[in-house]
């Protein structure tokens, strides 16, 4: 393997960079040639793809989107898109490839590596919602801007005596809401994950005030429903009212937190690691701090939600 290639695919996510920066590094440190696909498997298609060197890779590791450039590929997912990257690849003479975004992303890299090229995933989404890996890279990240974003509002809920419903993103999981429920002191979280009447958040708000409370925060996992639906809710069925923010993409923003540029680094460099020892067709991740290596299939699975599960009850059980 003489040339390797890194693209971020789907929504960028905080520490995409740290993890390009680490797979160009590490790949120069070793000699090998290393290039840039632009714009996710749509450049790919379009034969975006430059040479990278040091000074393109320096001063990004503290930047949050990616300098690569991202895109949701419906192209990609046929087989004339497919035939086009490996064209792309093969005219480049680029023969691995390592692939920073969430389940779709993976599900190119897995199509590329049985067409013959050498494929590494690595976890790149907010919503840490990929198995075989305990964080995906910018999960941190998003949870800290949702926690910052929260104590702001709940200090205009205090000086209101208000409600507040805040939805938060994850597509189908809950756990940006489940961790930052917790963090945040939540009155009630809702995440897909664990089915929760809207009656207890109605009993559980009257309770609170009547004892002098003077704010509630309830969060809702997007997966769940919209924030809009739950203050409705709330409005027909007690004497509150409730405010609604929507938090929306400030959580995909922002510089990465220390732990995604660590995550970032460890595992872009793993991955040029591997592929230098002919290790490919794999997802990396992060388990009890130990990079883990699994088949693309592994990671297809839907992944355990124990531990979002304890953190709702605990919030229930610490919020009254
Ligand atoms: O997967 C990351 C994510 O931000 C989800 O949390 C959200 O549902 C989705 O992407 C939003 O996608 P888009 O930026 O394409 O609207």
């Amino acid at each position: 393997m003489k040339k390797i290639a890194v693209l971020t695919s789907g929504g960028d996510s905080p520490g995409m960079n740290a993890a390009v920066r680490a797979v160009a590094k590490k790949a120069i440190y070793h000699d090998l040639e290393v290039f840039g696909v632009y714009r996710g498997y749509e450049g790919l298609m379009s034969g975006e793809i430059k040479s990278l060197k040091l000074e393109d890779v320096g001063g990004i590791i503290h930047r949050g989107g990616t300098i690569l450039g991202s895109a949701r590929s419906e192209k990609f997912k046929t087989e004339d898109g497919q035939l086009q990257a490996m064209n792309n690849l093969n005219n480049f003479g680029i023969d691995a490839l390592v692939v920073i975004g969430g389940d779709g992303s993976y599900r190119g890299a897995q199509a590329l590596h049985k067409k013959g090229i050498k494929t590494i995933g690595l976890p790149g989404t907010i919503d840490n919602d990929i198995n075989g890996t305990d964080f995906t890279l910018g999960f941190s990240t998003a949870v800290n801007t949702v926690i910052e974003a929260i104590d702001r509002i709940r200090d205009t809920a205090t000086s209101h005596e208000r409600t507040f419903v805040i939805e938060v993103m994850g597509r189908d999981a809950g756990d940006i809401a489940a961790w930052a429920g917790l963090a945040n002191g939540a009155e009630s979280i809702f995440i897909p994950e664990k089915t929760t009447g809207k009656e207890g958040m109605i009993a559980r708000l009257k309770q609170g005030f009547e004892r002098g409370k003077k704010h509630s925060i309830i969060i809702v996992a997007e997966g769940v429903g919209t924030a809009e639906e739950f203050a409705d809710y709330i409005r027909e069925h007690s004497s509150y009212d409730a405010r609604v923010t929507v938090l929306g993409h400030i959580q995909r923003g922002g510089s990465p937190v220390g732990f995604d540029r660590i995550l970032g680094t460890r595992l872009g460099a793993k991955a040029v690691e591997l592929l230098m020892a002919d290790v490919a067709g794999k997802a990396l991740g992060l388990e009890k701090n130990e990079i883990s290596v699994h088949d693309f299939d592994y990671v297809f699975q839907k992944k355990a939600s124990k531990r979002l599960e304890e953190f709702s009850k605990l919030s229930m059980e610490l919020s009254m």
